[in-house]
């Protein structure tokens, strides 16, 4: 049996449509995944919408929308984010169907038969944005310490999750579990918040919100953080379903950097409570910031990934959210960025390469990848360097450092076309076919370790390479072949094309 490898993203909440930052998290999870089939492994890639809780409920009654129907809409949205952004989920959860909700009740019911459920009663500050109740001390000038809006005061008589008891189990994982969280800087964060002291969680809303059904006493619904969070489990089934044994515990949870303390220390102790295993990995990545500036509404520079994918085609912009930076740290994103990344790394480095091999078959060896004799010295060190990328940005991707990865996989192309330039070929008659063999082989190879990143252009490689599926190796060691030879290509094309450093903003400047 093939080892198993759970991945997912937080669920999104449908209180709006998707923005550019859901869009990266989906990038960046749909590539390990992608990476991980690559290296042989059965991946199972969970996403999906987070519908209920007081955020959702208010943009929907604002909109003067049923608020299922608002969801269903939304939910529709963000599914289609992930077809247009060629992210390839198994599943796609929705904390409003019955098959999340009825297994949340469960996961409640358990955790109050463990005796960590009780009633009580909660006075503190209430952020709606974030669902989350703050003390006094906790905030920062009288606002939310996460998000820094206002907060308003709330008393509710309700049920309580014991998460203080779990206060020295949660030390204990960090202390056993170095990889539990990463990066590590997020790990420092938490630390100093859980030595601080727990308090007990309340897991309940009075019961006209809108939310699950709190399965202990009718007059409330469950908080939509416990009913959320839960989706990881319930997606697989829990308690007993097959998929539940066969990929639990999960090796990612992918999420953004705000939402940590929900997943690294609420989402264990409640696990823990549930006497369920822990997942491997919370990998929680940093920020887009657009031109420098957080994102949001009021600043009106939210991008909207759909125009931006219609616009430039998913290559350019899953290309522009992967090269980045490093995944824990924000990263600067601008169409201006992106158009320039397409035209100066994309057309001029990846498809410049695949282009010129592949036209210079066609107009010189009858549109086929020629025999070669054996290696010379400069033929050898591209074989080298390309053996030696494999495993290096295999490693990096292990390591969820995906940037560099993607990085040395476009160093790769660099290399061919120096090679090609260095050995010219069409002066040179004799050498022309070794050269022409190993760039021939070059472009499958560079297709195989860009497909998780570039899934759509790697396709397209191996379409003009005349690599149909019977013979296609989507395997990450299989890159380091060079083994092609007298096989016949299909048609090249150019796979990018260059734009004008417009952007949308400075099409309205120029308008004006
Ligand atoms: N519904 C909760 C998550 C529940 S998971 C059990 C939530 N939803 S969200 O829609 O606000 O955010 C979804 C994901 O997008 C989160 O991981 C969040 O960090 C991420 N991002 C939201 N804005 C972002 C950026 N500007 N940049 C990158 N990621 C961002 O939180």
């Amino acid at each position: 049996m093939k080892d198993t490898f759970y991945i997912t993203t937080a669920i999104d909440y449908a209180n709006d449509k998707p923005h550019i930052g859901h869009a990266y998290e989906k990038v960046l999870t749909d590539v390990i995944a992608r990476f991980q089939k690559a290296r042989g492994k059965d991946v199972f890639f969970l996403t999906g919408t987070d519908e209920h809780g007081e955020k959702v409920f208010k943009a929907a009654k604002k909109k003067g929308e049923d608020p299922q129907k608002f969801v269903d809409d939304i939910s529709e949205r963000f599914r289609n984010l992930c077809t247009i952004l060629s992210v390839e989920n198994d599943d796609f959860i929705r904390t409003t169907h019955s098959r999340h909700e009825e297994a949340n009740k469960k996961i409640v019911k358990a955790m109050h038969e463990k005796g960590d459920i009780y009633k009580g009663e909660y006075e503190g500050w209430y952020c709606v944005p974030c669902e989350s109740y703050w003390t006094d001390k906790q905030l920062d000038e009288g606002k939310c310490p996460e998000c820094n809006r206002e907060v308003e005061k709330k008393k509710e008589e309700g049920y309580f999750f014991r998460l203080s008891k779990y206060e020295e189990d949660l030390l204990e994982l960090y202390d056993q579990k170095p990889d539990f969280v990463f990066p590590e800087s997020r790990k420092k964060e938490l630390l100093n918040r859980i030595e601080d002291g727990l308090r007990d969680l309340c897991i309940t809303r009075s019961a006209f919100e809108w939310g699950v059904p709190f399965p202990i006493d009718d007059d409330y619904t469950t908080y939509v953080w416990v009913d959320a969070l839960s989706n990881y489990i319930t997606a697989l089934g829990y308690p007993e379903g097959d998929k539940f044994n066969k990929y639990w515990p999960a090796n990612v949870h992918m999420i953004g950097k705000d939402i940590t303390w929900f997943h690294a220390v609420i989402w264990p102790a409640m696990l823990m409570s549930l006497g369920v295993d822990l997942p491997e990995t919370v990998c929680a990545h940093g920020f887009l910031n657009l031109g420098g500036e957080k994102m949001s509404k009021s600043k009106g520079n939210v991008l909207d990934p759909f125009e931006l994918v219609e616009a430039y085609g998913t290559d350019a912009l899953r290309y522009s959210l992967l090269s980045g930076g490093s995944i824990g740290e924000d990263s600067d994103f601008s169409e201006e960025l992106l158009v320039k990344k397409l035209n100066n790394e994309l057309a001029d480095n990846l498809g410049n390469f695949v282009h010129r091999t592949l036209s210079f078959l066609n107009s010189n060896f009858d549109g086929g990848i020629p025999e070669r004799e054996e290696f010379t010295e400069s033929d050898e060190e591209l074989v080298e360097e390309t053996r030696r990328t494999v495993d290096e940005a295999g490693k990096d991707l292990e390591e969820l450092s995906l940037n560099t990865a993607l990085e040395k996989v476009m160093a790769l192309s660099k290399k061919g076309n120096q090679y090609l330039n260095a050995n010219e070929p069409w002066n040179n008659e004799g050498r022309a076919p070794n050269v022409l063999n190993v760039c021939g082989n070059l472009c499958k190879n560079i297709s195989i370790i860009l497909f998780p990143f570039l899934p759509d252009c790697a396709e397209k490689i191996w379409e003009q390479l005349g690599i149909d599926e019977s013979i296609r190796s989507k395997e990450w060691e299989d890159a380091k072949d060079f083994e092609l030879s007298d096989h016949e290509i299909g048609e090249p094309e150019p796979l990018f094309k260059k734009r004008d450093v417009q952007t949308k903003e400075e099409e309205k400047r120029s308008q004006i």
